[in-house]
């Protein structure tokens, strides 16, 4: 398979093929996602997943620049995303253009991805006008977690959801290629999705957007912490894990572990 690139993305939407994207955060997860997906992304998320945080406010670049090294080293197929944490781009345009350039110079991301609307349109033009795909996330956006009190559906009211429309075509016309829309009403996804030339993935957001995207931690049932009705568990392996965790800690207790094979 050929390298997934912004061109390709976009001719997917063209003849309604789906995109097929997942999180990845190190070299041996991203290992397995290559060959399959579309889109790897380096999600902030990683706060949560990787370090333990409650929320994904307290990554920094450094974090992002480290765990996007990892998983360059395994991406050859998909296109590799990496989010711009908290703090990275709101400040004004030129730092967002700064801390972005940083992401794909030093950790080797093909596009970065920012959180909200019209806000940034002009953070985001700073960075396309530069070379820098970029990637748009609308709806819940986990960044903002504090100011919308909780993790609930956004968008339900009529005030919102036009608001969301609107925020959805600024940042196309200030150039992304793609739009993540995050935990709204599956028929606002829909309008969103038929309003723009660019795909868009979602996560929570009904079947209608061009494409998918979840945690990979979240589909293959590792990750216990929180558990959204958005999530489909392919898998649930943290009883795997801690059965086999049990077994080697009861070999070793006993004896059993390591056998004449497995000495020398
Ligand atoms: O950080 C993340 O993992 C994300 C996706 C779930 C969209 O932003
Ligand atoms: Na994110």
């Amino acid at each position: 398979k050929g390298k997934v690139s912004v061109r390709t993305l976009l001719k997917m939407k063209r003849k309604g093929e789906k995109i097929s994207a997942l999180t990845a955060y190190d070299a041996l997860f991203a290992s397995f996602l290559d060959e399959l997906m579309d889109i790897i992304l380096v999600g902030d998320s990683l706060g949560m997943v990787m370090a333990g945080y409650e929320t994904t406010i307290p990554v920094t670049m450094d974090q992002m620049i480290l765990h996007t090294q990892y998983v360059r080293r395994e991406v050859h197929h998909a296109m590799l995303v990496a989010d711009m944490p908290f703090m990275s781009y709101q400040i004004s345009p030129e730092e967002a253009l700064r801390n972005a350039g940083r992401l794909l110079q030093e950790g080797g991301a093909e596009a970065v991805k920012l959180e909200g609307g019209r806000s940034v349109a002009e953070a985001v033009r700073r960075c396309v006008e530069t070379g820098i795909p970029v990637m748009g996330h609308l709806g819940l956006t986990p960044q903002s977690i504090h100011a919308f009190g909780g993790w609930q559906t956004r968008a339900k009211s009529r005030d919102e959801a036009q608001r969301l429309k609107e925020d959805a075509l600024t940042l196309q016309d200030a150039g992304i290629f793609s739009l993540v829309l995050e935990k709204v009403p599956a028929a606002l996804a829909e309008e969103v999705t038929q309003s723009l030339d660019i795909p868009t993935i979602g996560i929570g957001a009904g079947p209608k957007t061009d494409g998918q995207i979840l945690v990979t931690q979240d589909l293959l049932g590792m990750y216990e912490k929180m558990k959204p009705r958005f999530v489909r568990k392919y898998t649930e392996l943290a009883g795997i894990i801690r059965e086999a965790l049990k077994q080697y800690h009861q070999d070793v207790k006993s004896g059993a572990f390591p056998s004449e094979e497995e000495s020398f």
